[in-house]
């Protein structure tokens, strides 16, 4: 979804007869539960008045935080109510979302319809949530230091000093403080409230969100001034948050027939292969780290005649685990070049 915001904003700062025409997106997990969730985002996304810091706090909290204040739960059911009323997704409202199908859209629909209303305990989630990352710390090793210590390796723009105290793994330094105060409770903020329905998995109710993840990995890095005019890793992130949500209106606004984004559900080899109509093609193709779950030479050989045949296109490929891991987990990416195809 940031990538979504981040390529559409990037379009917006281009001079008019350099931007793209049309800009579509093809989104797509074999978990309909990420699908749904990242209508709901899309959504406000596009709808927030991204000057009002209320409603940056609202998207940013929906997006990340496991628990909500009472009023951002209720903005929330409002928009999950509204998702289960819509009959259909099309030219004729003013959204840029798009389903597969009509089965794909009853899929969403079934997890909305469950996501609304649900008011679950959030010491109970929280307990869940400890649960699980105990589980992987037994099965794989996984420690919420070494995770603390990751993401300040991350954080920082160019060549630092390693005594800095901006880096300081200390009770003291609150950037570092920040870092762990998400992965022990699952939020940035000390809200108490309530339970981020769409972080729950549907029909099950259980915490399944991965162990590893972090609000803050996909705004990273950042320079030090920028940290410390911020006050926090999550202001500075929100700034960033901001500005995306600014530059997406725009292009939206100006090229509102011009934006799609369809959500598939389904393994993600199939739709390459067989999903997609025989002559789609695309530009880049951003393959998240779907390699470390099935093999990067599959990924590759289905991917690759989906790619535009000019030199710029190319594939993005996410490494979490190749190699490193469980030793040292680490987030690694690639690229790779349509003319780079043909040596592999
Ligand atoms: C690192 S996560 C990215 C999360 C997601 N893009 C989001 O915005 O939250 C990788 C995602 O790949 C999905 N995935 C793994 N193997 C897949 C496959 N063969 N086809 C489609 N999706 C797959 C997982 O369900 C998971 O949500």
């Amino acid at each position: 979804m940031r990538n979504i915001l981040f390529t559409v904003s990037e379009m917006s700062q281009r001079k008019p007869e350099e931007r793209a025409r049309s800009l579509n997106f093809h989104l797509n997990d074999y978990d309909p539960t990420v699908v749904a969730r990242n209508a709901i985002i899309l959504e406000v996304a596009g709808t927030i008045n991204p000057d009002i810091s209320e409603d940056i706090d609202f998207l940013w909290n929906i997006w990340y935080n496991m628990a909500l204040s009472e009023s951002h739960y209720a903005r929330l059911q409002q928009i999950i109510s509204a998702f289960v009323d819509k009959n259909s997704f099309d030219d004729r409202d003013h959204s840029c979302l798009r389903f597969q199908d009509s089965d794909v859209l009853e899929e969403c629909r079934d997890i909305w319809k469950d996501w609304r209303g649900l008011d679950l305990d959030l010491k109970s989630v929280k307990e869940d949530r400890n649960k699980l990352i105990e589980e992987r710390r037994r099965e794989l090793g996984f420690n919420i230091d070494t995770q603390c210590l990751l993401v300040r390796s991350q954080m920082m723009m160019g060549i630092i000093d390693e005594v800095d105290s901006i880096l300081s793994p200390t009770p003291s330094n609150s950037f570092y403080t920040e870092i762990k105060h998400w992965f022990i409770e699952g939020s940035t903020s000390d809200e108490s409230d309530k339970a981020n329905p769409t972080l729950i998995r549907p029909f099950i109710h259980k915490w399944k969100q991965h162990y590893g993840a972090c609000a803050f990995e996909s705004y990273l890095p950042f320079e030090k001034q920028e940290l410390l005019r911020c006050g926090s890793i999550t202001a500075a992130c929100k700034e960033r948050l901001k500005l995306l949500v600014k530059r997406y209106q725009q292009y939206k606004k100006s090229h509102s027939a011009a934006l799609k984004v369809t959500l598939w559900t389904g393994d993600a080899l199939c739709l390459c292969t067989s999903g997609f109509h025989p002559g789609q093609t695309f530009d880049i193709i951003d393959t998240s780290n779907v390699s470390d779950h099935i093999g990067l030479l599959n990924v590759l050989v289905c991917c690759s005649p989906r790619l535009k045949k000019y030199v710029d296109s190319s594939i993005r490929l996410h490494f979490v685990c190749l190699f490193v891991f469980p030793i040292k987990r680490g987030l690694k990416i690639a690229t790779v070049n349509h003319c780079d195809l043909c040596h592999i």
